[in-house]
């Protein structure tokens, strides 16, 4: 029977001056090669697992929604995903290719399972999900569609923890039903713990960061118990992007190995975690 199989997902930062570093090849400079280094072992998994979606939760910063209308859960179903100038400096990034029949097809199912999405036929996506594409296929050409999931982690009121990790698994549910041959990852991106303004800017919290690598492995629902102010308290207000992860997780199988795991304190102002998680059960690649 041909149907989609989620194999796994990624998390990822996205901080913009990493496509600065890209750009001017900085790859190897003391400061960036302990992060970048922590994504041979994701290339090598990609390029082993050859997959043909990638299932993005992230957050717009402003690009594609602002502070006058900004969906809690937004989800796109665009033929195309393109970049803009965002005002960061770095170079504006290649378009990257949509799976308009796999998005109705989850915009379907996740509606009938009672989660509201606004659904954009035109999104842009920013760096939260074109720095990741760019540190997880540097090459010339990105060998996968996707599907982007954009959560409102940036204007109060924000989904819950617990309501991200549960529209993840509503998600990892409608991509089970859906009928056709797709080997599907999951992307969360942001975080670790990071605050850009006001008094605490620069802010990180190793111990608390710590803790969150541990427990999303396969106790994320200890993790949905804090509440957004206790997060924003942890984890610094740009932290809450964390919810981006708990989506990706409840995508993923009831259990999951952590296959890799890199922490590198700073990139920029923030934490930078790169994990790779693979789904309980995962069948192997056919031979070609
Ligand atoms: C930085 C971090 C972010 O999450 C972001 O969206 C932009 C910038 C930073 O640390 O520079
Ligand atoms: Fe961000």
């Amino acid at each position: 029977m041909s149907m989609a199989t989620i194999i796994g997902g990624v998390a990822s930062t996205h901080v913009p001056a990493i496509g600065k570093a890209i750009a001017e090849g900085k790859q190897k400079d003391p400061y960036w090669q302990p992060f970048f280094q922590g994504f041979d072992y994701v290339h090598y998994w990609l390029a082993r697992e050859k997959f043909d979606v990638a299932v993005i939760f992230y957050n717009d910063h402003g690009l594609n929604f602002f502070l006058d209308k900004l969906p809690t859960f937004a989800i796109g179903a665009a033929r195309e995903y393109r970049n803009e100038d965002e005002g960061w400096g770095i170079p504006v990034s290649r378009s990257v290719p949509g799976d308009p029949e796999l998005s109705w097809h989850l915009i379907n199912a996740l509606v009938a399972d009672e989660f509201d999405m606004t659904v954009c036929q035109e999104m842009l996506i920013d760096h939260a999900v074109t720095i990741p594409m760019t540190l997880m296929w540097p090459g010339e050409k990105w060998p996968v569609k996707i599907v982007p999931i954009s959560i409102n982690t940036v204007q109060h009121p924000l989904p819950s923890l617990s309501r991200c990790l549960k529209l993840g698994r509503a998600v990892g549910r409608a991509l089970k039903s859906y009928p056709q041959d797709r080997r599907v990852m999951i992307v969360g991106t942001g975080r670790l713990s990071h605050q850009l303004d006001g008094k605490r800017a620069g802010f990180i919290n190793k111990e608390f960061d710590l803790l969150c690598l541990d427990k999303i492995v396969n106790e994320p629902e200890e993790l949905a118990r804090y509440s957004i102010h206790d997060w924003v308290e942890l984890a610094g207000a740009q932290g809450v992007e964390f919810l981006n992860w708990m989506a990706m997780r409840g995508a993923l199988s009831e259990s999951v190995k952590e296959v890799h795991r890199n922490y590198h304190i700073p990139i920029s102002n923030t934490a930078a975690a790169t994990v790779v998680l693979e789904n309980e059960s995962k069948p192997a690649r056919l031979a070609a």
